[in-house]
């Protein structure tokens, strides 16, 4: 009997790969997210040789728009197909400008071990050489592959897979525009064969201990980018304005000049969890000054900024046990 091909069902939520330009000469400028399922679909009839696909479309934005609201009704979506038996993996289609928040929210949320792959362009689909059909079809056979299976979300763009903890956006135009600084991807889409070379070993999925089902807000988390000269005010403006957290974009190994300081320290005695990360882009926040830990700020571990609010959010849903947040700092 021949192998039955996987089900694997598309998630659209918009972004360039369903941008719309004018012309197809255009690369900037162009309406992200204008495109439905269907078209996308269309552009790559050859998905249908690797996997039986159903598209759904969950939104249709330009992912600068993301929303904890949408992160929550996608995840749950994704919980929800993937407990189906008829189901054996997930792609989801996204703006590459918070695709990695949203892969990171999604590994730290989904309860599975099946594939969950995200993908985007970065050039519209009505340009010349758009780049989002062959990510599409990438994708859809990394989501297809049993080697997928249990590695937790995944970005693939351009060739690469990468794990969602590690990845970022790194270039604001390149079709190559995705890094993973420390490790670097995980493996490559090589002539349409998914190859993994590394692991990421930090909990996810259906390890994780944190459970979104009935939740419908996320604690209000704030970053905070950290620069010569920083007065604190905006630091003081989160806690007026209702910050259960606050993560500080600091200098190198999470520093932070003194008048900043002051006002996260006020901050960290009123509540408000404290926690340092790196403007660098790459390595971990570990302890430095001693004032830093009297203060009770937490360390982001080698998370962006813009992970670790995510996960400070998450963790806000269970607790706000300081050292109970710290050791989730340390495994996710
Ligand atoms: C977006 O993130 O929705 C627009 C940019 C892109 O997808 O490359």
């Amino acid at each position: 009997m021949a192998n039955k091909k996987p089900t694997i069902v598309i998630l659209a939520t918009g972004g360039t790969i369903a941008g719309s330009a004018a012309s197809a000469l255009e690369t900037t400028g162009y309406r992200a997210g204008a495109l439905g399922i269907d078209v996308l679909m269309e552009a790559v009839p050859q998905v249908r040789e690797y996997a039986n696909v159903a598209g759904e479309q969950i939104c249709g934005i330009d992912s600068k728009d993301m929303t904890g609201a949408l992160w929550l009704r996608l995840a749950e979506r994704v919980n929800e197909l993937l407990a189906k038996d008829d189901v054996d993996g997930i792609v989801i289609t996204h703006g590459t400008d918070t695709m990695e928040e949203t892969a990171y929210f999604l590994q730290l949320t989904v309860k599975s071990d099946k594939p969950v792959a995200l993908t985007g362009a970065m050039r519209p689909a009505t340009a010349v050489s758009a780049d989002g059909p062959m990510n599409l079809l990438d994708a859809v056979r990394v989501s297809a592959s049993g080697e997928s299976f249990g590695k937790g979300v995944l970005v693939v763009m351009n060739g690469e897979i990468h794990g969602a903890r590690e990845v970022r956006k790194a270039d604001t135009l390149s079709v190559g525009a995705f890094q993973s600084p420390g490790g670097g991807p995980l493996g490559y889409v090589q002539d349409g064969v998914p190859a993994f070379l590394h692991l990421s070993l930090r909990c996810h999925t259906k390890e994780s201990e944190f459970d979104i089902s009935g939740i419908t807000e996320l604690p209000y988390v704030k970053v905070l980018y950290g620069h010569a000269d920083d007065d604190g005010l905006f630091a003081d403006a989160a806690v007026s304005a209702g910050a259960k957290g606050i993560v500080y974009a600091g200098m190198g190994n999470g520093s932070i000049p003194a008048a900043a300081e002051m006002a996260l320290e006020k901050a960290s005695s009123r509540g408000v969890v404290v926690v340092r990360s790196t403007r660098t882009g790459s390595g971990a926040v570990i302890a430095s000054e001693p004032s830093y830990e009297n203060a009770h700020f937490l360390r982001g571990d080698s998370l962006s900024p813009q992970k670790a609010r995510i996960l400070l959010q998450l963790a806000l849903l269970k607790t706000t046990d300081l050292t109970e947040i710290q050791r989730m700092f340390g495994e996710y």
